[in-house]
């Protein structure tokens, strides 16, 4: 079974994730801002919901995941919004390069990062966030899951690899048992006029 059949399977059977609750959504729009006039992308999006908020705080947002079943249901629940879409894309296989250089101010990873190829993936994030855009990181952690559950959460190293790619500005949330970050890219060099 490929990996991407393993969430379809999920996604068939009607089940979902943690649900994005109103502590999270109030966390979003205190640390992020109005949204309007900025484009949003959601990696690992599932059937949606996540990227939906991000739409409702004005963000234009597209939402990507390889789960075919996750990708229709969110085009079914969420379809008669402008500015917000859902596209069937892999990351670990090539799918961010496929998208414009600069594009995105905001790039979201919600439960996503510990089931993708972490460096390859936060590489392409820089590569699509504008001058100045931020990365958004909501994770769990894999000291605080039981055993044999540590792989749905992130490891020391691993968050120390991701603080690591020399972002402008790191900060760090809890929402509840999980760790948001929040890392921006350095702005555009200021122009000198002559
Ligand atoms: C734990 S779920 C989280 C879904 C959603 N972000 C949420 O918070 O409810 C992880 C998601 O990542 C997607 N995913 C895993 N590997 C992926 C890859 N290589 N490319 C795109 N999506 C991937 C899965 O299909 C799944 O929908």
């Amino acid at each position: 079974m490929s990996a991407a059949d393993h969430w379809n399977d999920h996604y068939q059977q009607g089940k979902g994730f943690r649900p994005v609750t109103e502590t999270e959504v109030a966390l979003l729009a205190k640390r992020l801002g109005p949204g309007t006039g900025h484009r949003a992308l959601d990696l690992g999006c599932g059937t949606g919901e996540y990227t939906a908020a991000l739409h409702r705080l004005g963000f234009a947002t597209t939402g990507v995941d390889f789960s075919e079943v996750a990708v229709n249901t969110a085009q079914d629940r969420h379809h008669d919004r402008d500015g917000l879409d859902f596209r069937l894309l892999d990351t670990d296989r090539g799918g961010l390069t496929l998208l414009p250089a600069g594009e995105f101010d905001l790039i979201t990873c919600r439960l996503f990062l510990p089931f993708v190829d972490l460096v390859p993936t936060v590489a392409c994030t820089r590569r699509l966030l504008t001058p100045g855009g931020r990365l958004l990181v909501t994770t769990p952690l894999a000291e605080r899951q039981r055993a044999g559950r540590e792989s749905i959460g992130l490891r020391p190293a691993a968050l120390d690899l991701l603080r690591s790619f020399g972002w402008a500005t790191t900060a760090e949330y809890p929402l509840d048992s999980l760790l948001c970050l929040l890392l921006t890219t350095h702005p555009a060099p200021e122009r000198t006029s002559r």
